[in-house]
Protein backbone atom coordinates (compact mmCIF):
# COMPACT_ATOMS: atom_id res chain seq x y z
CA UNK A 1 0.00 0.00 0.00
CA UNK A 2 1.28 3.28 -1.16
CA UNK A 3 1.97 6.46 1.46
CA UNK A 4 -1.30 8.15 0.21
CA UNK A 5 -3.32 5.42 -0.06
CA UNK A 6 -2.09 4.35 3.59
CA UNK A 7 -3.05 8.56 4.63
CA UNK A 8 -6.29 7.71 2.93
CA UNK A 9 -7.76 4.82 4.02
CA UNK A 10 -9.89 6.37 6.92
CA UNK A 11 -11.50 8.50 4.41
CA UNK A 12 -13.75 8.29 1.30
CA UNK A 13 -13.75 10.76 -1.45
CA UNK A 14 -17.05 12.44 -2.08
CA UNK A 15 -17.69 14.02 -5.24
CA UNK A 16 -20.16 17.18 -6.15
CA UNK A 17 -19.79 19.26 -9.48
CA UNK A 18 -15.74 19.95 -9.56
CA UNK A 19 -14.90 19.77 -5.82
CA UNK A 20 -13.98 17.09 -4.28
CA UNK A 21 -13.99 16.37 -0.80
CA UNK A 22 -12.38 14.33 1.77
CA UNK A 23 -14.75 12.46 4.38
CA UNK A 24 -14.07 10.64 7.35
CA UNK A 25 -15.77 8.05 7.24
CA UNK A 26 -16.75 8.31 11.02
CA UNK A 27 -18.47 10.47 9.74
CA UNK A 28 -17.22 13.51 12.30
CA UNK A 29 -18.14 16.16 9.93
CA UNK A 30 -21.71 17.14 9.12
CA UNK A 31 -22.09 16.46 4.96
CA UNK A 32 -25.66 16.24 3.40
CA UNK A 33 -25.58 14.81 0.47
CA UNK A 34 -29.28 15.85 0.12
CA UNK A 35 -28.48 20.13 -0.18
CA UNK A 36 -26.83 19.04 -3.75
CA UNK A 37 -29.61 20.95 -5.32
CA UNK A 38 -28.90 24.03 -2.64
CA UNK A 39 -25.44 24.38 -3.51
CA UNK A 40 -25.96 24.14 -7.23
CA UNK A 41 -28.78 26.86 -7.40
CA UNK A 42 -26.59 28.90 -4.67
CA UNK A 43 -23.98 28.32 -7.64
CA UNK A 44 -26.27 29.78 -10.49
CA UNK A 45 -27.65 32.72 -8.40
CA UNK A 46 -23.93 33.97 -7.41
CA UNK A 47 -22.43 33.92 -11.41
CA UNK A 48 -25.74 35.58 -11.90
CA UNK A 49 -24.95 38.23 -9.56
CA UNK A 50 -21.35 38.04 -10.20
CA UNK A 51 -22.46 39.37 -14.39
CA UNK A 52 -25.11 41.62 -12.70
CA UNK A 53 -23.05 43.34 -10.54
CA UNK A 54 -20.14 43.93 -13.51
CA UNK A 55 -23.41 45.08 -15.65
CA UNK A 56 -24.49 47.84 -12.55
CA UNK A 57 -20.73 48.97 -12.34
CA UNK A 58 -20.22 49.76 -16.12
CA UNK A 59 -23.58 51.45 -16.29
CA UNK A 60 -21.86 53.67 -13.27
CA UNK A 61 -18.88 54.46 -14.84
CA UNK A 62 -20.62 55.27 -18.15
CA UNK A 63 -22.85 57.69 -16.34
CA UNK A 64 -19.59 58.71 -14.19
CA UNK A 65 -17.62 59.51 -17.43
CA UNK A 66 -20.36 61.31 -18.61
CA UNK A 67 -20.76 63.93 -16.29
CA UNK A 68 -17.08 64.13 -15.73
CA UNK A 69 -17.07 64.96 -19.67
CA UNK A 70 -19.87 67.16 -18.86
CA UNK A 71 -17.86 69.24 -16.72
CA UNK A 72 -14.85 69.16 -18.78
CA UNK A 73 -16.60 70.67 -22.11
CA UNK A 74 -18.19 73.40 -19.48
CA UNK A 75 -14.84 73.81 -18.66
CA UNK A 76 -13.74 74.75 -21.96
CA UNK A 77 -16.24 76.72 -22.89
CA UNK A 78 -16.35 79.46 -20.08
CA UNK A 79 -12.09 80.00 -19.95
CA UNK A 80 -12.56 82.34 -16.69
CA UNK A 81 -14.96 80.12 -14.73
CA UNK A 82 -17.41 82.39 -13.46
CA UNK A 83 -19.61 82.40 -10.67
CA UNK A 84 -22.39 80.08 -12.94
CA UNK A 85 -19.66 77.43 -13.94
CA UNK A 86 -18.83 77.78 -9.82
CA UNK A 87 -22.57 76.25 -9.44
CA UNK A 88 -22.50 74.33 -11.60
CA UNK A 89 -19.04 72.85 -10.79
CA UNK A 90 -20.38 72.24 -7.01
CA UNK A 91 -23.61 70.17 -8.68
CA UNK A 92 -20.87 67.64 -10.84
CA UNK A 93 -18.50 67.71 -7.94
CA UNK A 94 -21.89 66.68 -5.59
CA UNK A 95 -22.68 63.70 -8.20
CA UNK A 96 -19.60 62.89 -8.04
CA UNK A 97 -19.11 62.27 -4.74
CA UNK A 98 -22.32 59.84 -4.98
CA UNK A 99 -21.25 58.44 -7.40
CA UNK A 100 -17.85 57.61 -5.91
CA UNK A 101 -19.66 56.43 -2.99
CA UNK A 102 -21.83 54.22 -4.56
CA UNK A 103 -18.84 52.56 -6.03
CA UNK A 104 -16.92 51.30 -2.89
CA UNK A 105 -14.46 48.64 -3.23
CA UNK A 106 -13.78 49.85 -6.52
CA UNK A 107 -9.78 49.41 -7.65
CA UNK A 108 -7.65 52.51 -7.97
CA UNK A 109 -4.73 51.13 -9.02
CA UNK A 110 -6.03 51.77 -12.82
CA UNK A 111 -5.96 55.31 -12.33
CA UNK A 112 -2.48 55.94 -13.88
CA UNK A 113 -3.49 54.36 -16.63
CA UNK A 114 -1.79 56.58 -20.30
CA UNK A 115 -3.78 57.08 -23.21
CA UNK A 116 -7.20 57.80 -21.75
CA UNK A 117 -8.93 61.43 -21.92
CA UNK A 118 -8.52 62.79 -18.39
CA UNK A 119 -12.41 62.89 -18.07
CA UNK A 120 -12.48 58.88 -18.64
CA UNK A 121 -12.75 56.80 -15.55
CA UNK A 122 -11.77 53.30 -16.41
CA UNK A 123 -11.84 51.79 -12.15
CA UNK A 124 -11.60 48.51 -12.23
CA UNK A 125 -14.12 46.56 -9.61
CA UNK A 126 -12.91 44.28 -7.59
CA UNK A 127 -13.72 40.53 -7.68
CA UNK A 128 -16.05 40.04 -5.17
CA UNK A 129 -15.47 38.15 -1.74
CA UNK A 130 -17.60 35.57 -0.16
CA UNK A 131 -18.13 34.74 3.52
CA UNK A 132 -19.56 30.92 3.95
CA UNK A 133 -20.02 31.59 7.35
CA UNK A 134 -20.91 28.20 8.71
CA UNK A 135 -19.03 26.15 6.13
CA UNK A 136 -18.62 22.64 7.75
CA UNK A 137 -16.54 20.60 5.23
CA UNK A 138 -15.89 23.21 3.33
CA UNK A 139 -17.62 21.70 0.02
CA UNK A 140 -19.93 24.67 -0.50
CA UNK A 141 -16.93 27.04 -0.79
CA UNK A 142 -14.96 25.23 -2.89
CA UNK A 143 -17.54 24.53 -4.98
CA UNK A 144 -17.87 27.97 -5.15
CA UNK A 145 -14.30 29.07 -5.99
CA UNK A 146 -14.24 26.30 -8.37
CA UNK A 147 -16.87 26.82 -10.60
CA UNK A 148 -17.95 30.82 -10.63
CA UNK A 149 -16.19 32.59 -12.52
CA UNK A 150 -14.56 35.97 -11.47
CA UNK A 151 -14.45 35.64 -7.82
CA UNK A 152 -11.97 37.41 -5.37
CA UNK A 153 -11.87 35.05 -2.34
CA UNK A 154 -13.68 32.82 -0.68
CA UNK A 155 -13.93 32.81 3.22
CA UNK A 156 -15.03 29.85 5.17
CA UNK A 157 -15.81 29.89 9.01
CA UNK A 158 -16.94 27.09 11.63
CA UNK A 159 -16.85 26.89 15.21
CA UNK A 160 -16.23 23.22 15.55
CA UNK A 161 -12.73 22.43 15.42
CA UNK A 162 -12.95 19.10 13.49
CA UNK A 163 -14.92 20.84 10.67
CA UNK A 164 -12.39 23.68 10.22
CA UNK A 165 -9.43 20.98 10.22
CA UNK A 166 -11.62 19.32 7.49
CA UNK A 167 -12.23 22.19 5.34
CA UNK A 168 -8.24 23.22 5.58
CA UNK A 169 -7.46 19.32 4.55
CA UNK A 170 -10.60 19.86 1.72
CA UNK A 171 -8.65 22.82 0.21
CA UNK A 172 -5.43 21.48 -0.06
CA UNK A 173 -7.33 18.11 -1.63
CA UNK A 174 -8.38 20.95 -4.30
CA UNK A 175 -5.74 21.63 -5.83
CA UNK A 176 -3.73 24.78 -6.09
CA UNK A 177 -7.02 26.79 -7.70
CA UNK A 178 -8.39 26.04 -4.25
CA UNK A 179 -5.72 27.07 -2.26
CA UNK A 180 -5.15 30.34 -3.99
CA UNK A 181 -8.82 31.13 -3.40
CA UNK A 182 -10.44 29.49 -0.21
CA UNK A 183 -8.92 29.90 3.35
CA UNK A 184 -10.57 28.50 6.45
CA UNK A 185 -10.86 29.92 9.61
CA UNK A 186 -12.26 29.16 13.07
CA UNK A 187 -14.68 31.42 14.71
CA UNK A 188 -17.86 31.75 15.56
CA UNK A 189 -19.37 33.11 12.85
CA UNK A 190 -21.36 36.03 14.85
CA UNK A 191 -18.31 37.29 15.73
CA UNK A 192 -16.56 37.06 12.72
CA UNK A 193 -19.47 38.66 10.80
CA UNK A 194 -20.27 41.56 13.43
CA UNK A 195 -16.35 42.66 13.01
CA UNK A 196 -15.90 42.36 9.41
CA UNK A 197 -18.36 45.23 8.32
CA UNK A 198 -19.33 45.27 4.88
CA UNK A 199 -16.90 43.65 4.06
CA UNK A 200 -18.28 40.83 1.65
CA UNK A 201 -20.15 41.14 -1.45
CA UNK A 202 -21.27 37.68 -0.89
CA UNK A 203 -22.41 36.04 2.14
CA UNK A 204 -23.55 32.55 2.48
CA UNK A 205 -25.83 31.06 5.78
CA UNK A 206 -26.75 27.75 5.75
CA UNK A 207 -27.09 26.20 9.11
CA UNK A 208 -28.90 23.98 11.25
CA UNK A 209 -32.61 24.64 11.67
CA UNK A 210 -32.94 28.62 12.09
CA UNK A 211 -30.48 30.87 10.84
CA UNK A 212 -32.33 33.35 13.10
CA UNK A 213 -29.18 33.87 15.15
CA UNK A 214 -27.15 34.76 12.64
CA UNK A 215 -28.99 37.38 10.75
CA UNK A 216 -28.51 40.47 12.92
CA UNK A 217 -24.61 39.99 12.30
CA UNK A 218 -24.97 38.72 8.68
CA UNK A 219 -27.12 42.21 7.44
CA UNK A 220 -23.99 44.09 8.72
CA UNK A 221 -21.28 41.88 6.91
CA UNK A 222 -22.73 42.00 3.72
CA UNK A 223 -21.12 45.31 1.40
CA UNK A 224 -23.70 47.61 0.09
CA UNK A 225 -25.00 46.20 -2.95
CA UNK A 226 -23.94 42.38 -1.93
CA UNK A 227 -26.05 39.31 -1.84
CA UNK A 228 -27.42 37.39 1.21
CA UNK A 229 -27.93 33.68 0.92
CA UNK A 230 -30.02 32.68 3.60
CA UNK A 231 -31.55 28.56 3.99
CA UNK A 232 -33.69 27.93 7.62
CA UNK A 233 -34.65 23.89 7.80
CA UNK A 234 -36.78 24.72 10.54
CA UNK A 235 -40.24 24.27 8.34
CA UNK A 236 -42.24 22.85 11.49
CA UNK A 237 -41.88 26.30 13.20
CA UNK A 238 -42.08 28.82 10.31
CA UNK A 239 -45.05 26.85 8.80
CA UNK A 240 -46.89 27.24 12.34
CA UNK A 241 -46.79 24.34 14.27
CA UNK A 242 -45.73 26.15 17.38
CA UNK A 243 -46.87 29.46 16.43
CA UNK A 244 -44.94 31.59 19.79
CA UNK A 245 -41.51 29.89 18.59
CA UNK A 246 -41.49 31.63 15.49
CA UNK A 247 -42.74 34.88 16.83
CA UNK A 248 -40.06 34.54 19.10
CA UNK A 249 -37.33 33.24 16.81
CA UNK A 250 -38.62 35.50 13.48
CA UNK A 251 -41.13 38.37 14.92
CA UNK A 252 -43.85 36.92 12.59
CA UNK A 253 -46.89 34.51 13.92
CA UNK A 254 -47.12 32.03 11.19
CA UNK A 255 -51.06 30.80 10.11
CA UNK A 256 -51.28 27.41 9.62
CA UNK A 257 -53.13 27.31 5.43
CA UNK A 258 -52.17 25.89 2.28
CA UNK A 259 -49.87 28.52 1.39
CA UNK A 260 -47.46 28.15 4.86
CA UNK A 261 -44.88 27.27 2.56
CA UNK A 262 -44.78 30.62 0.90
CA UNK A 263 -45.74 31.61 4.29
CA UNK A 264 -42.60 30.43 5.54
CA UNK A 265 -40.25 32.45 2.99
CA UNK A 266 -42.02 35.89 3.58
CA UNK A 267 -41.52 35.12 7.05
CA UNK A 268 -37.89 34.39 6.64
CA UNK A 269 -37.76 37.62 4.61
CA UNK A 270 -39.41 39.75 6.71
CA UNK A 271 -37.29 39.11 10.04
CA UNK A 272 -33.98 39.85 7.39
CA UNK A 273 -35.69 43.22 6.66
CA UNK A 274 -35.96 43.98 10.46
CA UNK A 275 -32.40 42.82 11.34
CA UNK A 276 -31.20 45.09 8.17
CA UNK A 277 -33.21 48.17 8.91
CA UNK A 278 -31.62 48.25 12.48
CA UNK A 279 -28.75 49.51 9.84
CA UNK A 280 -30.45 52.06 7.77
CA UNK A 281 -30.31 49.21 5.45
CA UNK A 282 -33.14 47.18 3.28
CA UNK A 283 -33.09 43.77 1.29
CA UNK A 284 -34.56 43.74 -2.14
CA UNK A 285 -34.93 39.89 -2.65
CA UNK A 286 -33.88 38.25 -6.00
CA UNK A 287 -35.00 34.46 -5.77
CA UNK A 288 -37.22 32.28 -2.72
CA UNK A 289 -37.58 29.16 -2.95
CA UNK A 290 -38.80 26.30 -1.11
CA UNK A 291 -37.60 22.76 -1.96
CA UNK A 292 -37.25 19.29 -0.65
CA UNK A 293 -37.27 20.51 3.48
CA UNK A 294 -35.97 23.94 3.24
CA UNK A 295 -36.72 27.45 2.40
CA UNK A 296 -33.71 29.43 0.44
CA UNK A 297 -33.90 33.14 0.17
CA UNK A 298 -31.40 35.67 -1.98
CA UNK A 299 -31.55 38.96 -1.25
CA UNK A 300 -29.18 41.90 -1.82
CA UNK A 301 -28.35 44.37 0.56
CA UNK A 302 -28.40 48.17 0.08
CA UNK A 303 -27.97 51.07 2.35
CA UNK A 304 -30.55 54.03 2.52
CA UNK A 305 -32.07 55.57 5.38
CA UNK A 306 -34.76 56.41 3.29
CA UNK A 307 -35.77 54.03 1.56
CA UNK A 308 -36.33 52.04 4.90
CA UNK A 309 -39.14 54.20 5.56
CA UNK A 310 -40.67 51.55 2.89
CA UNK A 311 -40.58 48.75 4.66
CA UNK A 312 -44.30 48.59 6.56
CA UNK A 313 -45.39 48.85 2.25
CA UNK A 314 -43.92 45.41 1.93
CA UNK A 315 -45.33 44.05 4.78
CA UNK A 316 -49.34 42.72 5.53
CA UNK A 317 -51.53 41.18 8.55
CA UNK A 318 -53.03 37.76 7.06
CA UNK A 319 -56.67 37.16 7.84
CA UNK A 320 -57.55 33.99 7.50
CA UNK A 321 -60.72 32.20 7.30
CA UNK A 322 -61.60 29.71 9.13
CA UNK A 323 -64.04 28.05 7.41
CA UNK A 324 -62.29 27.96 3.91
CA UNK A 325 -59.13 28.78 2.13
CA UNK A 326 -59.85 32.57 1.87
CA UNK A 327 -57.77 34.94 3.06
CA UNK A 328 -56.94 38.60 3.19
CA UNK A 329 -53.91 41.19 3.01
CA UNK A 330 -54.22 44.01 5.35
CA UNK A 331 -51.06 46.19 4.93
CA UNK A 332 -48.97 48.21 7.36
CA UNK A 333 -48.50 51.10 5.49
CA UNK A 334 -49.31 53.07 2.34
CA UNK A 335 -47.79 55.74 0.76
CA UNK A 336 -49.84 59.47 0.22
CA UNK A 337 -48.39 61.78 -2.23
CA UNK A 338 -48.71 64.96 -1.56
CA UNK A 339 -49.87 67.42 -4.58
CA UNK A 340 -49.64 70.90 -4.69
CA UNK A 341 -52.61 71.93 -6.40
CA UNK A 342 -52.54 75.74 -5.46
CA UNK A 343 -49.15 76.56 -5.46
CA UNK A 344 -48.52 80.34 -4.40
CA UNK A 345 -48.31 82.98 -6.97
CA UNK A 346 -46.78 86.06 -6.77
CA UNK A 347 -49.24 88.80 -6.60
CA UNK A 348 -48.77 92.36 -7.95
CA UNK A 349 -47.27 94.78 -5.75
CA UNK A 350 -50.66 97.53 -5.67
CA UNK A 351 -52.95 94.52 -4.79
CA UNK A 352 -54.74 95.22 -1.61
CA UNK A 353 -54.14 92.06 0.08
CA UNK A 354 -50.26 92.97 -0.78
CA UNK A 355 -50.58 96.39 0.39
CA UNK A 356 -52.69 95.14 3.58
CA UNK A 357 -49.97 92.37 4.60
CA UNK A 358 -46.70 94.64 3.80
CA UNK A 359 -48.14 97.33 6.46
CA UNK A 360 -46.74 96.34 10.13
CA UNK A 361 -49.03 95.49 12.44
CA UNK A 362 -49.58 97.77 15.38
CA UNK A 363 -52.03 95.69 17.72
CA UNK A 364 -50.15 94.45 20.76
CA UNK A 365 -50.88 91.70 23.03
CA UNK A 366 -51.64 92.20 26.40
CA UNK A 367 -51.71 89.55 28.82
CA UNK A 368 -51.65 91.52 32.40
CA UNK A 369 -54.20 90.25 34.56
CA UNK A 370 -56.24 93.61 34.59
CA UNK A 371 -56.90 93.18 30.84
CA UNK A 372 -58.08 89.32 31.42
CA UNK A 373 -60.69 90.74 34.53
CA UNK A 374 -61.60 93.64 31.70
CA UNK A 375 -62.41 90.56 29.37
CA UNK A 376 -64.96 89.27 31.40
CA UNK A 377 -68.88 88.94 30.07
CA UNK A 378 -71.16 91.06 32.67
CA UNK A 379 -72.26 87.67 33.24
CA UNK A 380 -68.69 86.53 34.44
CA UNK A 381 -68.16 89.55 36.65
CA UNK A 382 -72.01 88.85 38.89
CA UNK A 383 -71.03 85.66 38.92
CA UNK A 384 -74.26 84.46 37.66
CA UNK A 385 -75.05 80.44 37.19
CA UNK A 386 -73.95 79.19 33.97
CA UNK A 387 -76.11 76.51 33.97
CA UNK A 388 -79.87 77.97 35.64
CA UNK A 389 -81.72 75.70 38.32
CA UNK A 390 -84.26 73.26 37.71
CA UNK A 391 -87.69 75.12 37.73
CA UNK A 392 -88.93 72.63 40.06
CA UNK A 393 -87.66 69.15 41.69
CA UNK A 394 -87.52 66.47 39.71
CA UNK A 395 -87.78 68.53 36.29
CA UNK A 396 -87.44 66.84 33.58
CA UNK A 397 -88.84 63.84 31.47
CA UNK A 398 -92.29 62.56 32.51
CA UNK A 399 -93.36 59.00 32.43
CA UNK A 400 -94.24 57.84 29.27
CA UNK A 401 -98.29 58.34 28.48
CA UNK A 402 -100.57 55.74 29.34
CA UNK A 403 -97.98 54.23 31.47
CA UNK A 404 -98.96 53.15 35.03
CA UNK A 405 -97.42 55.24 37.41
CA UNK A 406 -95.70 52.70 40.33
CA UNK A 407 -93.19 53.31 43.54
CA UNK A 408 -90.86 52.72 40.74
CA UNK A 409 -90.52 56.07 39.52
CA UNK A 410 -89.68 57.75 42.71
CA UNK A 411 -86.34 59.07 41.24
CA UNK A 412 -87.87 60.08 38.29
CA UNK A 413 -91.11 62.43 39.70
CA UNK A 414 -90.18 62.76 43.52
CA UNK A 415 -92.38 60.44 46.30
CA UNK A 416 -94.45 63.43 46.63
CA UNK A 417 -95.94 63.55 42.75
CA UNK A 418 -96.20 59.51 43.54
CA UNK A 419 -97.77 59.57 46.44
CA UNK A 420 -100.15 61.91 45.01
CA UNK A 421 -100.54 59.58 41.62
CA UNK A 422 -101.07 56.41 43.78
CA UNK A 423 -103.11 58.06 46.19
CA UNK A 424 -105.27 59.48 43.53
CA UNK A 425 -105.80 55.98 41.82
CA UNK A 426 -106.91 54.75 44.80
CA UNK A 427 -108.61 57.46 45.58
CA UNK A 428 -110.99 56.13 42.64
CA UNK A 429 -111.46 52.88 43.87
CA UNK A 430 -112.23 53.18 47.27
CA UNK A 431 -112.58 56.65 47.65
CA UNK A 432 -110.71 57.87 50.80
CA UNK A 433 -107.44 59.25 49.64
CA UNK A 434 -105.76 56.65 52.11
CA UNK A 435 -102.01 55.79 51.10
CA UNK A 436 -101.64 52.81 49.31
CA UNK A 437 -100.61 49.66 51.17
CA UNK A 438 -97.57 47.33 50.46
CA UNK A 439 -99.37 44.86 48.34
CA UNK A 440 -101.25 47.38 46.27
CA UNK A 441 -97.76 48.60 45.69
CA UNK A 442 -96.63 45.05 45.00
CA UNK A 443 -99.48 44.69 42.42
CA UNK A 444 -98.97 47.80 40.84
CA UNK A 445 -94.95 46.92 40.70
CA UNK A 446 -95.52 43.54 38.94
CA UNK A 447 -98.06 45.57 36.67
CA UNK A 448 -95.33 47.99 36.02
CA UNK A 449 -93.02 45.03 34.76
CA UNK A 450 -95.61 43.63 32.89
CA UNK A 451 -95.43 47.10 30.91
CA UNK A 452 -91.96 47.11 30.27
CA UNK A 453 -92.57 44.13 28.01
CA UNK A 454 -93.25 44.51 24.20
CA UNK A 455 -96.49 46.09 22.87
CA UNK A 456 -99.11 43.69 22.55
CA UNK A 457 -98.57 43.21 26.42
CA UNK A 458 -98.73 46.59 27.20
CA UNK A 459 -102.25 46.67 25.22
CA UNK A 460 -103.45 44.04 27.10
CA UNK A 461 -103.04 45.92 30.59
CA UNK A 462 -104.49 49.10 28.59
CA UNK A 463 -107.89 47.19 27.96
CA UNK A 464 -107.77 45.59 31.30
CA UNK A 465 -107.26 49.24 33.35
CA UNK A 466 -107.24 52.03 31.99
CA UNK A 467 -104.45 54.51 32.43
CA UNK A 468 -104.24 56.90 35.36
CA UNK A 469 -103.34 59.43 33.33
CA UNK A 470 -105.61 61.06 30.50
C1 LIG B 1 -25.57 22.65 8.29
S1 LIG B 1 -23.88 22.75 8.56
C2 LIG B 1 -23.26 23.65 7.19
C3 LIG B 1 -23.25 22.86 5.94
C4 LIG B 1 -22.49 23.50 4.81
N1 LIG B 1 -22.87 24.86 4.58
C5 LIG B 1 -22.66 22.70 3.53
O1 LIG B 1 -23.21 23.19 2.56
O2 LIG B 1 -22.21 21.56 3.51
C6 LIG B 1 -23.79 23.92 9.85
C7 LIG B 1 -22.40 24.18 10.37
O3 LIG B 1 -22.45 25.36 11.13
C8 LIG B 1 -21.51 25.26 12.19
N2 LIG B 1 -21.89 26.22 13.22
C9 LIG B 1 -22.94 26.19 14.08
N3 LIG B 1 -22.96 27.29 14.84
C10 LIG B 1 -21.93 28.08 14.45
C11 LIG B 1 -21.43 29.34 14.85
N4 LIG B 1 -22.02 30.04 15.83
N5 LIG B 1 -20.36 29.83 14.22
C12 LIG B 1 -19.75 29.14 13.24
N6 LIG B 1 -20.19 27.94 12.82
C13 LIG B 1 -21.25 27.40 13.40
C14 LIG B 1 -21.57 23.82 12.60
O4 LIG B 1 -20.36 23.44 13.22
C15 LIG B 1 -21.81 23.13 11.26
O5 LIG B 1 -20.60 22.67 10.74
Amino acid sequence: MGEVEEKLKDYEIKREGEAEILMLKSNAVFFNPVQVHNRDMSIAVLRTFVAKRKEEHEALMDKRNKSRQKAKQSETSVPNGDDASGSQHDEIDAHEKELNQAVDGIDDSSKEVPKTPSWKVTRELKPPIVLEALAASGLRSLRYAREVDGLGKVVATDNDKASVEACKRNIKFNGASAISKVEAHLADARVYMITHPKEFDVVDLDPYGSPSIFLDSAVQAVADGGLLMCTATDMAVLCGTNGEVCYSKYGSYPVKGKYCHEMALRILLASIESHANRYKRYIVPVLSVFMDFYVRVFVRVFTSANEIKNTPLKLSYVYQCVGCDSFHLQCLGRTVTKVKNHPIKEQPRDSPGTMILSKEPTLEANFSRAVAVAALSKAQVKKVKRFLPNPERHWGPKVRAGRKITSKHVSLLGPEAINGVVNGASSHGDGNGAAPDESALEHEEMKDDDENEPTTKRQKISDDEPASEP
